[in-house]
């Protein structure tokens, strides 16, 4: 049947770099919490914007903060993609890149 109005996602895609893995997360979301249940050892500690540990680097794809950034983000990084994980809503499929080196 035909319709008028576009069927919104009831989750995104989420492509991880540099492993390539792909984690489904639903909407509203954040993006820390889905890689967690998707068993990825994404670097934490406070979960709540505070800490700055779950940076990562959007390079594809929309994003909505859940906070303003600019408390834990300095302005290079609020310039060049850098989230807060933790803090992160997906609004498209993205592409991320983390450190896992922490
Ligand atoms: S875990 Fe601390 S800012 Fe995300």
């Amino acid at each position: 049947m035909f319709s008028l109005f576009k069927k919104k996602a009831s989750s995104y895609s989420a492509t991880l770099s540099p492993s390539g893995k792909v984690i489904n997360v639903k909407k509203g979301e954040n993006l820390l919490t889905a890689a967690l249940y998707a068993g990825i050892k994404w670097p934490y500690k406070c979960r709540v914007g505070s800490c700055g540990t779950c940076k990562c680097k959007i390079t594809g794809g929309k994003i909505s903060p859940e906070i303003d950034f600019s408390y834990v983000l300095n302005f290079e990084e609020m310039n060049t993609g850098y989230a807060l994980a933790c803090q992160t809503v997906l609004k498209t499929d993205v592409k991320v890149t983390i450190n896992l080196k922490k």
